[in-house]
Order: C-alpha cells, then sequence, then structure tokens
C-alpha cells in the first residue's frame, strides 16, 4: 500500500488502524477498543489496557533476543567519552535505580522531575520512572533556578533526579546549586534527591535530602515493571506559551507507545537493530520520542551525543558519529546544519568521512530553510526530510512518510499530514479556505494516540489555549497553507512563541521578566530573523519618567535578568531603549508590525494603530543594531 492507500484507511476507520498498530506492543491487558470519547472533546486513546513502558523500550528485548545489542550508544566529544549500554545492561541498571526510587517511597502516579545533560543516566532515570508507573518532567539544562522552580511548584516531586553537572564548550555548568536554589525558591519540596556525580564535578550533598546515585542503590532490590492504565501520565514536559506559565503537556502512556512504534518504520525507515541518532536534547519533545522512548521501543540504538554541531571539536563531528557507529537514520534541527554549513560552507569534512551507512536526514523543529536543506542535500547526497511537529503531538503531524512510501520532496514543505491527523487550512471564523491560500492550522479532533490529553492540573488552560478558537479542531498555534497536491506549508506562529536554535520559547516570559526592572515602565519583546538560530529575540524597553541612569547600564542589568531567571538558552542579548511602544487604539502593541520593521520585510500599516510616527522611531532604534535594513 503506498500513502495515499494508508492515509485512507485510517480516515475510514481509524479505530481499526490503531488497534492493528497497537499489536506490536506487549500488553499486560490488550485494549478492546482504541479511541475514548466518552468525554468528548477531551479524547483517550487505549484507557482501559494495561501496559508498561520500561517493559516495552527494555525488558521485552531482552526477553527476545537482544540482549546483547547495543541500547545506548553514549559519544561525548566535548568529555571525550564513549560508552555502549546493551539491552540486558540497561535493563539491569533501570531496575536497580527503579528498586532504590522505590525503596525512598517513589509509587506509581509520583512525579520526579530530572535534571540532567545529554548522559545515559538521564535516559536511565526516565526508564526507571516509567517501570514504577511514576511521572517524569524532565527539565532541559539551559534553564535557570527559577524555571525548574516554577516546574517543581506546578509538578510537585515526590524526588528530583539530577546531575552534579553539564558541559558547555567551554564551561561547566554547575546543576547542583541550581537545583539547591530551585528547591529554596519554590513553595513545594520534594522529599529528597538523587545526585549522579560525573567526573567533571563532584557536588556537596545535603545530609538528609540528597543522596548519591551510586550509592543509594546498594543493597536494594531490583525492580519489576508496574502495569499501568493506558491514559496513565507517562510524563509531563513543560513548553513555553504564550505567558511566562510553562504548559505541563501530559502524555498518556499506551497512546505514547503505539504512536512512536509506529513512526520508526513508517517515517524513519529503520528496523529494529538499526542504530538511529536524533542529535538533540532530552530536555526537548525530540529527546523523550527520538533519543529515548522511541528508538528503544521499536529495538533501535540510539545515540546520546553531548556535544554541539560545531566546535566539539569541529564541524566533521556529525560526519564523524554517523559513520562510526553506523548510522542508518539522522534527526537534527535546521540550525544545526547552519551552523556546520557556516564553518564549512564547501563541505572539506564531509568528504572526510563515509556516510554509506546513512539512508536519510530529517530536520524538525523550525522552518527548514530552502539554502540549508538544498546544502545538506548537495553535501551529503542524501534526501533530506523535513517534517513539522510540536511539543504537544510528541511526533510528525507533516512528514515524508518513507518507510510506506518515499513522497517526492517539495523543498519548503514538509511534505503530507500523517495517518491519524486530518489538518486543515481555516479562515479567522473556522471554515476551511482553498486550495493555496494562507489560515491557522488546525487539527479535526480527535487527535491521534500519543498526542496531548490535557495539560497538567489545567484541563481549563487546555480547552482555552487549543480547543476554544475553532469548535471541533485542535488550534496548532502555527499559520500555512494546503497546496493543489496536499503538500502543507508551515509559515508563521499565531501567538508570541519564538524558536531560537530550534528552542522554543515564549516573549512573553520575556517581557515578564523585564517589566520586573524597577527603571522600566513598558517593555516588548519580539523574535526577529537570524541567519543562524531562526529567530533572536529583541527587547524594547520603555525607561521610567525621571529615569536618568545610563541606557547601558539597565541594558546590561535586563539582559542578566533575563539569563538568570530564564536561563543561559534564552539567548536574549539584544535591548534597545524607546521612548513609546506602537499601539492599537486600544492599547495593544504591535508586535507583529515591529517583527516586520526589524526583518525590513513589507507591511500593510495596522488600520487602527494610535500613532504611526512611532513606527518610525522604531525603525531608527533598530538601524544601529542592524536591523531594519541595514
Ligand atoms: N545547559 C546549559 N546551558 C546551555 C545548554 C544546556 N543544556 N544548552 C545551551 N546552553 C547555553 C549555551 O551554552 C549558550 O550559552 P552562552 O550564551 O553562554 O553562549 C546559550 O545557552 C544559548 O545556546 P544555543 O542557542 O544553543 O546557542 P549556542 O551558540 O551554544 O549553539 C547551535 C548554537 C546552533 C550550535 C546550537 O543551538 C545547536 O546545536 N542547536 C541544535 C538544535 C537542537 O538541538 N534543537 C533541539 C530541538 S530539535
Ligand atoms: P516545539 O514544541 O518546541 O517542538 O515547537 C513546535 C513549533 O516549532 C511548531 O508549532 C512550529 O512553529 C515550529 N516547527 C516545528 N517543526 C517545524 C517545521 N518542520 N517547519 C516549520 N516550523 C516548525
Amino acid at each position: 500500500m503506498g500513502y495515499a492507500d494508508v492515509y485512507a484507511a485510517w480516515k475510514a476507520d481509524p479505530e481499526a488502524f490503531w488497534m492493528e498498530q497497537a499489536k506490536a506492543i506487549d500488553w499486560d491487558t490488550p485494549p478492546t477498543r482504541a479511541l475514548n470519547d466518552d468525554n468528548a472533546p477531551m479524547y483517550e486513546w487505549f484507557s482501559e489496557a494495561k501496559v508498561n513502558t520500561c517493559y516495552n523500550a527494555v525488558d521485552r528485548h531482552v526477553e527476545n533476543g537482544r540482549g546483547e545489542q547495543t541500547a545506548i550508544i553514549y559519544d561525548s566529544p566535548i568529555t571525550h567519552t564513549k560508552r555502549e549500554i546493551s539491552f540486558i545492561e540497561l535493563r539491569n541498571r533501570v531496575a536497580s535505580l527503579a528498586g532504590a526510587l522505590r525503596a525512598k517511597g517513589v509509587e506509581k502516579g509520583d512525579r520526579v522531575i530530572i535534571y540532567m545533560p545529554m548522559i545515559p543516566e538521564a535516559l536511565e532515570a526516565m526508564l526507571a520512572c516509567a517501570r514504577l508507573g511514576a511521572v517524569h518532567s524532565v527539565v532541559f539544562g539551559g534553564f535557570a533556578a527559577n524555571e525548574l522552580a516554577v516546574r517543581i511548584d506546578d509538578a510537585k516531586p515526590k524526588a528530583i533526579i539530577a546531575a552534579s553537572c553539564g558541559m558547555e564548550p567551554g564551561r561547566v555548568v554547575h546543576y547542583k546549586p541550581l537545583v539547591d536554589g530551585a528547591i529554596e525558591l519554590a513553595t513545594h519540596k520534594p522529599d529528597f534527591c538523587v545526585i549522579f556525580q560525573r567526573e567533571q564535578e563532584v557536588a556537596e550533598l545535603i545530609p538528609g535530602r540528597d543522596y548519591n546515585w551510586h550509592g543509594f542503590q546498594y543493597g536494594v532490590a531490583p525492580a519489576e515493571c508496574v502495569p499501568v492504565e493506558g491514559n496513565h501520565p507517562a510524563y509531563i514536559l513543560y513548553t513555553s506559551g504564550t505567558t511566562g506559565a510553562p504548559k505541563g503537556v501530559v502524555r498518556h502512556t499506551a497512546g505514547h507507545l503505539v504512536a512512536l512504534n509506529w513512526t520508526m518504520k513508517n517515517i524513519y525507515n529503520v528496523d529494529p537493530g538499526d542504530v538511529f541518532w536524533a542529535a538533540s536534547d532530552v530536555g526537548w519533545v525530540v529527546g523523550h520520542s527520538y533519543i529515548c522512548y522511541g528508538p528503544l521501543v521499536h529495538g533501535n540504538t540510539t545515540i546520546v551525543f553531548e556535544g554541539k554541531p560545531i566546535g566539539t571539536p569541529d564541524a566533521g563531528t556529525f560526519w564523524r558519529v554517523i559513520q562510526e557507529h553506523n548510522v542508518k537514520s539522522f534527526f537534527t534541527a535546521p540550525t544545526a546544519f547552519r551552523a556546520v554549513k557556516r564553518e564549512d560552507p564547501k563541505g572539506e569534512f564531509v568528504k572526510k568521512y563515509d556516510l554509506s551507512c546513512l539512508n536519510a536526514i530529517y530536520l524538525a523543529g523550525e522552518r527548514a530553510d530552502p539554502d540549508t536543506i538544498k546544502w545538506t542535500q548537495e553535501m551529503t547526497g542524501k534526501p533530506v526530510y523535513d517534517h513539522w511537529w510540536q511539543t504537544e503531538t510528541g511526533y510528525t503531524i507533516a512528514g515524508n512518510p518513507v518507510g510506506i512510501e518515499p513522497l517526492p520532496v517539495k523543498i519548503g514543505s514538509p511534505t503530507v499530514a500523517m495517518p491519524g491527523y486530518d489538518v486543515q487550512i481555516l479562515d479567522d471564523a473556522g471554515h476551511p479556505v482553498a486550495a493555496g491560500e494562507l489560515g491557522a492550522i488546525a487539527i479535526k479532533l480527535p487527535l491521534p494516540p500519543g498526542t496531548l490529553p490535557t495539560l497538567w492540573n489545567a484541563a481549563d488552560r487546555f480547552q482555552k489555549s487549543y480547543l476554544n478558537t475553532f469548535p471541533g479542531y485542535y488550534e496548532t498555534g502555527d499559520a500555512g497553507m494546503i497546496d493543489e497536491d496536499g503538500y502543507l506549508y508551515i509559515m508563521a506562529r499565531t501567538d508570541d512563541v519564538i524558536n531560537v536554535a530550534g528552542h522554543r520559547l515564549s516573549t512573553g516570559a520575556m517581557e515578564e521578566v523585564l517589566a520586573n526592572h524597577p527603571d522600566v515602565g513598558e517593555c516588548a519583546v519580539i523574535g526577529v530573523t537570524d541567519q543562524l538560530k531562526g529567530q533572536l529575540p529583541l527587547g524594547f524597553i520603555c525607561l521610567n519618567n525621571g529615569c536618568d541612569r545610563p541606557h547601558e547600564d539597565v541594558i546590561k542589568e535586563v539582559i542578566a535578568s533575563v539569563r538568570n531567571t530564564i536561563g543561559p538558552v534564552a539567548a536574549f542579548k539584544l535591548v534597545t531603549v524607546v521612548d513609546r511602544l506602537p499601539k492599537t487604539r486600544s492599547g495593544k502593541i504591535l508586535r507583529a508590525t515591529m517583527v516586520k520593521i526589524a526583518d525590513n520585510a513589507e507591511f500593510k500599516m495596522p488600520a487602527t494603530i494610535d500613532d504611526p510616527a512611532i513606527l518610525d522611531e522604531i525603525r531608527a532604534a533598530l538601524k544601529p543594531m542592524g536591523y531594519a535594513g541595514v
């Protein structure tokens, strides 16, 4: 069957389609139905079944003869370390860690926050939680203590599992003080912390609260896998929304297993035993789905890469890892290739390596610009597939179903909707528009298995953020179009979310930090186009009347506050002081217009603008910074 047949078969009978895919999972109690629409529009999948994620990702492979196969390859050019962990070793390590967590009181349904860099222990911690039915929430290491505290207060974890440090080029990121600071800031206090002490830094432990990763496992019985209901939360992953409060995306256990397993062959075209590599971070959804769960559930070898596309040690790192570990499918963000291309425009490094093992390259996380796709195609000679998805969906909404049938690539489009997703372009009134016309991208409900059923502790916010604008649809927050051939094009976000180096960030959250500065009266943060990172945040601040401090001082302070409050990952370094911000007559700041001015793009004067002269002031402030058409 080709793609069109598979998609049509799903559309004709989604229940049968997903029940068929569910056969690839080992159930404790197999599902009798796929969709649970009892509480529509809050849908669930495989709710009545019982299953364990860790069993499917690890134990079953040992029982089925893959015990000696490498499950995880750890390759860390930043610490000059390489290690391989077989499925049998992984099973033993995870069972032991889970046993120790259980002995300290962690049970099914308890939350555990994981704050770890790209080391295999991060995956082991995730799997140990899954083994017990505990709900993990991994927090990206580039977030500051305050962001960690916000997540602690929302998830109310029984335990925090962290490493002593992370490694960024040229600096050690001291995780332990960040964990201590976050616990101090948070109202909720975890019962205990487990610290994995890395060679690069041994952190001080607080007696009675902190345990050493190795020490606390001694003499404790390993834990067996605890079967959980299909709609039991596997994890919570916080992501940026419009406001400063992150959204806790919930992932239910059974749909997650069924859907991710399906994608491994049908989208990434790998078979069990093949090596799959997603160069991302466990703190992001790509890391959850394609460094940890997807490949392991499917019986693939996954790579935990602790390094950067450039500088660790050079722009040939990707190609070295692919050759050395026999990678068949490779997935990263376009920004990574933009970085490589900038260092090695002629592809001198590519030529040094044998990439014959590699079948294809997959890009996601942000818009893949045509230049980068073409460069990557030309330099590697491999197909490059863009695909579009979100933290909320957990896997591809639109992509190229290469394992079913590779469709012709149209550069600029992530290709077509995957089975499970009825993607439509709607006008403001919620009516579908004609092919080729721009509109809001929405997905007809129900969303498929594996996507978010709700937000943690915030079912109302879930409905308000995603379901209310277009009744009967999930609002993606992206705008775009579908062409005559059914190819989707993603053009822009419809909210205040920006994408910096493939990292999803909220300009609203940055504005909250700026507004807290005592000298700042008003502010706005926009995402301006950047050749390397796709977008960069740029802040405008209006100082309070009577503030006569040098602008440079205030600018330095607000930059430092964003770094300390949100984290270095915000990459917030551009700020300008202006007298006024452009607004509508009703007082809404015209951020979209400011973006157009900064990017020197054409725009229509908003009909409701209060004072058009302010736009010239904005242009004048941006020019010395290298924006607005310099
Ligand atoms: N822990 C602590 N700090 C981190 C971090 C982590 N896990 N990840 C990033 N940071 C820091 C960086 O060190 C940098 O700090 P600096 O301001 O002191 O230089 C800052 O956060 C911004 O990071 P980043 O935006 O990633 O920029 P960079 O200059 O370090 O690297 C790229 C640029 C393009 C090489 C890098 O962004 C990259 O590899 N991107 C790949 C995209 C990706 O993995 N996306 C995930 C979704 S698929
Ligand atoms: P995240 O939740 O971090 O994965 O970010 C999701 C958002 O990133 C989407 O809503 C899009 O705005 C953007 N995005 C992800 N993948 C793509 C893609 N292939 N093309 C264009 N934008 C993308």
